[in-house]
Formats: structure tokens, sequence, C-alpha cells
């Protein structure tokens, strides 16, 4: 039985009930700054489980195994290394952190301790990413050349400009913050990690809106898509809003793959459009969860054919990121307990924060293009023996 201390109870937490399986792992301590967030977890999801306030008394704990740090994106590099140097397997949201240097330091954290270290990309385990990479690795594409992502965040207003997330200093970019995942999935899907960026970007709706004073609560209703339309009528915003809500950014990946990554947080709608061509055809998904389509077109050259040469229909789910967090879960609790390699990397994981972060320098510098510092190779040959010393 693993025994699992969760640190961060607030809205991503839920996370935390897929740890609750019977016979092979449960939620034992909630640790959160907000006494209020932990006692409510575990009343709502973890019957039984302590609660504390720091999260050093739930690290001191002998009986907790494993840790899910899901708390700000700020707060993450620190929260690993303790847990690390705790000796805990560490499961970290996304992003791993919120500069390159505080992501160097976890993977040396990591090797140094030799604690597991899993870092949670959902997207990795998404329906739809799966499905896309399975038509690539079938060479049904023929080589990736370049990937385009549009990322229309329908709920941007909601989630990202009424708290935390809106703040530079806890988040660097919301750039980064959201694209930390689809850079990831460009990298895994082009088998290449950015080595260059260039970006535009700017706060064109939030920037304006109403904002609530400086350490006033969120409105309960905060998030209510129904309500809160068109974007400009979002009241109550965050108090600091420093980041850009439209960004477009453009990376050159290893071996010459170009993409190009768009985020919005204005959209009406809320989901993601991949286009990947390689040298053979190209594929393109409509919607990105339940019985969303991939198609692909690879057999001749026409005008706009609506028709693809096949279609791939994902499953049906009614779970929240498709179906996403159930696998990211399961594959977490057998690394915890057997070790060895896992679909997320912390290697890209370090690499998709490292290309946010300098498409933000570059977006804020004018569009000047980025180089992207290469990781330590000795700590890439860790992660790569699946975190065993020689
Ligand atoms: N993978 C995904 O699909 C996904 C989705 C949503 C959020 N996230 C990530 O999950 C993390 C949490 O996001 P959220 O939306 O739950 O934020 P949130 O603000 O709703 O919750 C964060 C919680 O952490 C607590 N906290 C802050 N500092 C703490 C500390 N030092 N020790 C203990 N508790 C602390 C806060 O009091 C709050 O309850 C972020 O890193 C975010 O990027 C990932």
């Amino acid at each position: 039985m693993i025994q699992v201390g969760v640190v961060g109870a607030g809205f991503r937490s839920r996370l935390a009930t897929a740890a609750e399986v019977p016979g092979t792992s449960r939620v034992v301590a909630v640790a959160d700054v907000d006494e209020q967030a932990a006692r409510r977890a575990v009343a709502e999801r973890h019957p039984g489980a302590d609660t504390y306030t720091d999260h050093r008394a739930l690290l001191d704990r002998a009986d907790v195994d494993a840790v899910l740090l899901i708390t700000p994106d700020h707060t993450h590099a620190d929260l690993a290394c303790a847990a690390l140097q705790a000796g805990k397997a560490v499961f970290v949201e996304k992003p791993l952190a919120t500069t390159v240097e505080d992501c160097d330091r976890v993977l040396r954290v990591a090797r140094e301790t030799g604690s597991r270290l899993y870092v949670g990309h959902n997207m990795r385990h998404m329906p739809l990413v799966r499905t896309m990479r399975e038509i690539i690795e079938r060479g049904d594409i023929g080589t990736v050349q370049s990937v385009w992502v549009r990322h229309f965040v329908g709920n941007g207003g909601d989630f990202y400009f009424k708290d935390w997330h809106a703040e530079r200093r806890y988040t660097t970019s919301l750039l980064l913050q959201k694209a930390a995942h689809d850079i990831d999935v460009v990298h895994w899907l082009a088998g290449a990690y950015t080595e260059r960026v260039s970006a535009f970007g700017a706060l064109r709706v939030y920037g304006d809106g109403h904002r609530r004073a400086p350490g006033t609560p969120k409105a309960p209703d905060w998030l209510d898509p129904e309500r809160h339309w068109p974007p400009r009528a979002q009241r109550d915003l965050n108090a600091v809003i420093d980041v850009e809500d439209l960004s477009l950014v453009n990376l050159q990946l290893g071996g010459g793959v170009l993409a190009a990554y768009q985020q919005c947080h204005f959209t009406p709608d809320y989901w993601r459009s991949y286009t990947v061509i390689g040298d053979m055809g190209r594929l393109e998904n409509f919607g990105d969860g339940s019985g969303a389509v991939v198609k692909v077109w690879n057999r001749r050259r026409s005008g706009y054919a609506a028709d693809a040469d096949a279609e791939h229909v994902l499953p049906p789910s009614t779970e929240v990121h498709a179906g996403a967090d159930t696998p990211l879960m399961a594959e977490f609790l057998r690394f915890v307990r057997d070790g060895g390699r896992t679909d997320t990397s912390p290697v890209a994981a370090r690499m998709s924060v490292a290309a946010g972060v300098q498409a933000t320098a570059s977006l804020r510098a004018a569009g000047e293009p980025q180089d992207i510092a290469p990781l330590d190779p000795q700590l890439v040959d860790y992660f790569e023996r699946g975190q065993r010393s020689l």
C-alpha cells in the first residue's frame, strides 16, 4: 500500500482522488497553507486523512511514501527539493518550475538524493495526444517536419485572470503556464526539443477589465462559463495583471523541425487544435476530448477535402482532460513502486519550461529570437536511464 501525502488542496487537487485506489494506494495526509482548503479536501475526498498547514509536518511523517505537489507554479521548485530531500517519491504538477534555473535545481536534487521525481504532464496520457503519436509512430504521415498548435482558452478570464495566474511573479507568463503542456506535446510528437524561439504577445482584453481590491477573495461565482460573456463583461479580476492574454510563438527544434504555438484567452470555445505535417501527409484534430476526430490526409493532392483518407475517433469519456488523469496517476504509482522509465519525462518537462521562459523573454523584447540552454548531459543521462545511478 503506497501512502500518499498531498500538498496543495485547491482547484486541481481533485486529481488526488485518482490516488485513492483500494489495495494499492491511499491519501493519508493533506497540507495546505489554507487550513479550510485542506479540511474540505479531506472531508470530500480523503476520509481519515490528517491535515496540516505546513508541508514540513507532512514531509516529516515516515509513513508517507509519496507526495503530490499541487500548489501554484512558483512554489514547485522549493517544495519538490524539500520533498526529494525528505526521501519521498515526488509528483510535481506542470510546469516543473517557473525558471530554467529552478528546473535544473530540482533535477540535480533528484539525482543527488536518488529520490524519484515525476512531473505531471497529463497531456501525454490524453487520448488525443496518444492517438496523434500512434499515427506518427506508424509512419502514416512520414517524418514530422512541422507542428502547428492553436490553443483557444475559452475560460481564460475565469481561470487565469482572477488569481495568482495573472501575475508574472507567480507564473513568469501565462504563455509558460499553459504552453508548458503543448510545447511538451510538440516535443514528444516531433521527437526533438526546441533550440530557438521568437514570440509576440500582448494583453489585449483583460488589462482594461474590472479588478477586485487587493487582498479581497475571489467572488463565489468566479467560474461561470455561461454568464461571464463576453470577456470584457468579466468583473472582479485579480488586482494585479501583468501577463499577456494573447501570444504567438515560433519554435525551431533540433533536426530542423519548425513549430508554431498560438494561445488566446478570450475565445468563446475552449480546446486545442493541432496540425502535424510530415513529408508524406498531415493530420489534424477536430475537437480534443470525448468523441473527437483526428483526420489524416496522405494519399494524394487535392483542394479542400473534408473527407480525409483516414479518420480516428477518440473513445467517449466523461472525465476531465478526457480521461488523462487516471492513467497519469496510475503511471506515477507504478513508478513509485517499481521505478524505471515513464511516458512523462522530467527532462522533457525542463525543456518545455525552458522554451516557455525564452518565448516569454522574446515576446517582452519585441520578438527578438532567444536560444534555449541545453540541460547538463549528466542529468539527461541519469533521467534517460530511468533515474538509476550507474
Ligand atoms: N495538469 C493539469 O491539467 C493542471 C490543471 C490545473 C492546474 N494545474 C497545476 O496545478 C497547480 C495548482 O493549481 P490550482 O488551480 O489547484 O491552484 P489553486 O490556487 O486553486 O490551489 C493551490 C492551493 O495551494 C495552496 N498553497 C499555496 N502555497 C502553498 C504551500 N507553500 N504549501 C501548501 N499549500 C500551498 C493554496 O492555498 C491553494 O489552496 C498549478 O501548478 C497548476 O499549473 C495543472
